[in-house]
């Protein structure tokens, strides 16, 4: 999700989005919403934005067809509670997207990464989207794409 509040182009392909951030953030998402309305009418879908917080135990959102996850693991607290809402947003036919900036600079955040890729295979099968199936413009060697998919849940425990 771009947080800039300048108008982009997003195509929603009909689709009911749910924009969702800490509570800070969701104001900005509803600007971006606002600015880019136009768009989103045309295209026929729709966007809201929702507070969402990875770490809160109860949430009533209901089971998402896609989900995406733009440059969401950057600090240790949140490896768990990401893994666990992802999971808990999905069902069998769910796809998820995960991109996610490459932060090799700092060892710890080499350390976050590989302890959130560990705790991801626990529960999904993982495949990493190669450059060839990137839309050649948006690609980027220091970005990577992943897509996951709900492990059958009888085999998570
Ligand atoms: C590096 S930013 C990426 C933002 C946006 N997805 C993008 O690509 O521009 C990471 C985002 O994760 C959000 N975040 C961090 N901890 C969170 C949590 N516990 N629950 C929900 N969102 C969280 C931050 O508020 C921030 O917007």
């Amino acid at each position: 999700m771009c947080r800039s509040g300048r108008r982009s182009s997003w195509i929603f392909f009909s689709a009911n989005v749910t924009a969702t951030d800490l509570p800070n953030v969701v104001p900005l998402i509803e600007r971006n919403i606002a600015v880019n309305s136009d768009s989103i009418l045309q295209s026929g879908g729709s966007c809201t934005a929702r507070v969402l917080d990875w770490s809160e135990k109860s949430f009533d959102f209901i089971q998402a067809d896609y989900i995406l996850v733009a440059d969401c693991v950057y600090y240790e607290q949140s490896v768990e509670p990401l893994v666990s809402v992802l999971q808990m947003f999905s069902d069998d036919k769910t796809i998820i997207y995960l991109s996610q900036e490459v932060r090799d600079y700092s060892l710890k955040q080499i350390k976050f990464w590989e302890d959130f890729h560990k705790t991801l295979l626990k529960y999904f099968e993982v495949t990493k989207i190669e450059k060839e199936r990137q839309h050649q413009y948006f690609y980027s060697d220091d970005i990577l794409l992943l897509e996951l998919k709900l492990k059958e849940k009888s085999n998570n425990s």
